[in-house]
């Protein structure tokens, strides 16, 4: 798919002020600086759309982009960032899951994990909430650059079985992406632009 266009919206707390449009939502989440706000870059292909940081705690707000026009992009903030106060963590915690509770436009959602990481608690604890939600999701490796081909293969059959040892009968779709070498690109455009497809406009 090609991106013509790309253009931010809006930043909230709170999802009753999110765009009202019926338009299909994909969201990002994961870590802390795993790269949500750099993958949503390299996927529009714009520098710094989604503001970026080597500090973890960068993004505090759900930020929707709009893309081409008919489909949104959703930069969240990222879980497991041990440097905010309790009080600060709790009202992250609240209104990023109000958002997956009552996020109709929601059609998938990309769950961001560095490949060079065994799978972390937290994380799989975030699959089991989407998974326990109903709420759809794909993996996404992040930082492959960072690791040469038979090491991703290696990271990638140790995630897996980690991730089916924890609960699940199969492995979540997923996908290989680095934001600097811009792996994985045309996959989840690709990705994407078939999820569009399918759901059309949402009622
Ligand atoms: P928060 O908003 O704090 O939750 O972080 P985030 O998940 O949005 O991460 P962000 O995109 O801000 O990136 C964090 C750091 O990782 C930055 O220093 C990025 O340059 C770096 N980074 C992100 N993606 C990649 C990648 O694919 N490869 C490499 N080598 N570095 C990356
Ligand atoms: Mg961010």
């Amino acid at each position: 798919m090609k991106i013509k266009s790309a253009e931010f919206i809006i930043s909230n707390t709170d999802v009753a002020k999110c765009p009202k449009e019926s338009i299909p939502e994909y969201a990002f989440i994961g870590r802390s600086n795993v790269g949500k706000s750099s993958l949503i870059n390299m996927l529009v292909d714009r520098k710094s759309l989604a503001k970026t940081s080597g500090k973890p705690g960068k993004t505090q707000l759900i930020n929707h982009f709009k893309i081409n026009d008919n489909w949104f992009l959703v930069d969240l903030p990222g879980y497991g960032y041990a440097q905010i106060s309790k009080t600060k963590r709790k009202t992250f915690q609240k209104f990023i899951t109000d958002y997956f509770f009552n996020r109709k436009q929601l059609v998938c959602t990309f769950l961001l994990v560095d490949i060079r990481h065994e799978p972390q608690k937290i994380d799989l604890e975030f699959m089991r909430f989407l998974g326990e939600n109903g709420i759809p999701f794909c993996i996404v490796f992040t930082k492959s650059d960072k690791l040469n081909s038979s090491k991703i293969n290696k990271y990638l059959q140790v995630y897996q079985q980690k991730v089916l040892e924890s609960g699940w009968e199969s492995i979540p779709q997923s996908f290989v992406t680095s934001a600097t070498a811009k792996n994985g690109r045309d996959e989840l455009l690709t990705f994407i632009e078939e999820v569009n497809k399918e759901v059309g406009s949402i009622q």
